[in-house]
C-alpha cells in the first residue's frame, strides 16, 4: 500500500536514494524520519517545516499541494477560476481514458429476478442503463492485501485504490434512478476519503457505524470496532426510506429490562424501537453453517435484509458490483426484488448458493420473525411467563405515538 512518493518527487528527490533524502534533510533542517512520514502519508507539511521547504527548495505550499494531489477548497477555487485554461490542458486526457464496453456480455447465471455476470465491474457496469437502478449496495475489496479467488490486486497504492473506487462509484451513480439509494460498505479509513466524492454527486443521508470488531487490538491505536456504511441518495430525497424497528434488549438469562423505563413503558411502540445510525446487532459471518466461502469477508444476510427492506420495494432493481458469495443477490431474490450483479472471480459459489437457497430463506425468516416487535415472540412469551411487563400489559395507559417514541429515545439517552 502507501502512496507513490509524491512528496519526494515534488521536491525532485529520488525516493529510493538515502543520500538524496539525507541531503534534503541537511538543506531544510527537517529530520529524515519526518520527511519520510510526509512522503509515506502523502501529507503536506505545515508550520515551520513548510517555511523551511519554501526557503531552501523554493517550492510553495500551493505548488506542493497541487503536485501531491492534495487539493483543499481554496485551491479548488483557484482551479475553478482558471477552468478554461486548465481544461484545455487536461481535458484531452480524460476524454481518452475509457474502459472497454463488452458488446456480447452474457450472464453466467440468471433467475427470473436477476442476472450475474462474470466480469470486471468497470466494464460490466457500462452495459447497465442510466437511471434504471433503485438501490446500489457495494462491498468492495478493502485493499488489505488479501488473496481473493479472482486474484485481483488487493494492494494498490492509496491514490490508485481511491481512483479505482471513484471510477466504479461514478458508474454506479450513473445507473441510479433519481430517488435511488447508494450504500457502500468499507473501513472508515476508506469511506472517510470517498465521502467527499459522493457528496459532490449525491445527497448525504447517513454514515452508519456497524459495530463489528474487525481486527485485533494494537498498542497505540483504539480497538477498531466499526465498519462504515455510507448511505447517499440521488437527488433531493429518497424514493423509499422506511426502516425496520428493532426489539429492545433484554437480559439473556432472566428476560428482564436492561434499562429502567420508569413511567414510560406505555409510551414504547409495540413494534419496536427506531433504527439509529449505529447498528450493534449485525453478526460477523463466522459460523460454518452460515459461511458460504472460506477466507473472504462475506456479509450477513441480516445486513442486506435491513438495507434492501429500508430502501427498496418489491419489484425494484438492486445492483451490487462485487458479488463475492452472492449475499446481496440471494437476499434480493428472496425479498422479491430484481437484481443485477457481477463478480470478477469464480461464480460457482454464488450459483451453488442459489441452488440451496432454502437455507438462506429459513435464515431470513428467522431474522424477520424477531424484528418489528418490541420483544421478539420468544422473549415476549418468557416475559409473560415470568411476570415482566409487555406492551399489552401496560396498554391501558396512553397509546404510543411516533412523537412519544422520539421523546423516549431522548429519555433512553439520558437527555430528558
Ligand atoms: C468483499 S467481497 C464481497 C463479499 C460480498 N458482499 C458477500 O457478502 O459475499 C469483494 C468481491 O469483489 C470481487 N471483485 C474485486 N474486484 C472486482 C472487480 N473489479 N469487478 C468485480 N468484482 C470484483 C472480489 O473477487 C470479491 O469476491
Amino acid at each position: 500500500m502507501g502512496y507513490s512518493d509524491q512528496f519526494f518527487r515534488s521536491l525532485d528527490v529520488d525516493p529510493s536514494s538515502n543520500s538524496e533524502i539525507g541531503q534534503l534533510s541537511k538543506k531544510t533542517g527537517i529530520p529524515v524520519p519526518r520527511l519520510r512520514y510526509y512522503n509515506e502519508g502523502n501529507i503536506v507539511p505545515t508550520g515551520s517545516d513548510m517555511s523551511k521547504i519554501e526557503a531552501t527548495v523554493g517550492i510553495y505550499e500551493l505548488d506542493l499541494a497541487v503536485r501531491m494531489g492534495r487539493l483543499d477548497h481554496a485551491t479548488t477555487e483557484l482551479l475553478q477560476e482558471h477552468a478554461s485554461e486548465i481544461l484545455e490542458l487536461i481535458g484531452h486526457h480524460r476524454r481518452h481514458t475509457h474502459t472497454p464496453f463488452p458488446e456480447d456480455l452474457l450472464p453466467v447465471f440468471e433467475t427470473d429476478h436477476g442476472q450475474l455476470y462474470q466480469e470486471d465491474c468497470l466494464s460490466a457496469l457500462k452495459t447497465v442503463d442510466s437511471d434504471s437502478v433503485d438501490l446500489v449496495f457495494a462491498d468492495p475489496p478493502f485493499n488489505l492485501d488479501k488473496l481473493y479467488p479472482s486474484k485481483m490486486n488487493d494492494n494498490l497504492k492509496i491514490e490508485e485504490y481511491l481512483k479505482w473506487t471513484e471510477a466504479w462509484l461514478r458508474e454506479c451513480i450513473r445507473t441510479l434512478k433519481p430517488g435511488g439509494a447508494l450504500f457502500t460498505w468499507n473501513l472508515p479509513v476508506w469511506n472517510s476519503q470517498v465521502s467527499n466524492f459522493l457528496h459532490s454527486r449525491l445527497t448525504f443521508k447517513h454514515w452508519i457505524a456497524a459495530d463489528i470488531k474487525y481486527s485485533l487490538p494494537i498498542k497505540g491505536r483504539l480497538y477498531p470496532s466499526h465498519y462504515s456504511l455510507l448511505y447517499f441518495v440521488k437527488g433531493q430525497k429518497p424514493s423509499k426510506l422506511e426502516a425496520d424497528r428493532l426489539p429492545t434488549p433484554t437480559c439473556p438469562n432472566c428476560f428482564g429490562d436492561l434499562k429502567d423505563y420508569g413511567g414510560y413503558k406505555h409510551k414504547m411502540n409495540p413494534e419496536g424501537i427506531s433504527l439509529t445510525d449505529i447498528w450493534t446487532d449485525i453478526p460477523p459471518v463466522r459460523h460454518a453453517k452460515y459461511k458460504k466461502r472460506k477466507g473472504a469477508n462475506e456479509l450477513s444476510v441480516k445486513l442486506l435484509d435491513r438495507i434492501i427492506e429500508m430502501a427498496s420495494e418489491p419489484g425494484d432493481l438492486v445492483l451490487d458490483p462485487f458479488g463475492g458469495s452472492g449475499t446481496t443477490y440471494v437476499v434480493a431474490e428472496l425479498k422479491g426484488r430484481r437484481w443485477w450483479g457481477c463478480e470478477l472471480g469464480p461464480c460457482d459459489i454464488i450459483v451453488d448458493r442459489f441452488e440451496r437457497i432454502s437455507e438462506d430463506r429459513s435464515h431470513l425468516e428467522k431474522i424477520r420473525a424477531d424484528i418489528n416487535h418490541l420483544f421478539p415472540p420468544s422473549v415476549k412469551r418468557e416475559r409473560e411467563r415470568r411476570g415482566h411487563w409487555t406492551p399489552e400489559s401496560v396498554a391501558h395507559k396512553n397509546k404510543p405515538t411516533n412523537d412519544s417514541a422520539e421523546s423516549l429515545a431522548l429519555f433512553e439517552d439520558g437527555e430528558s
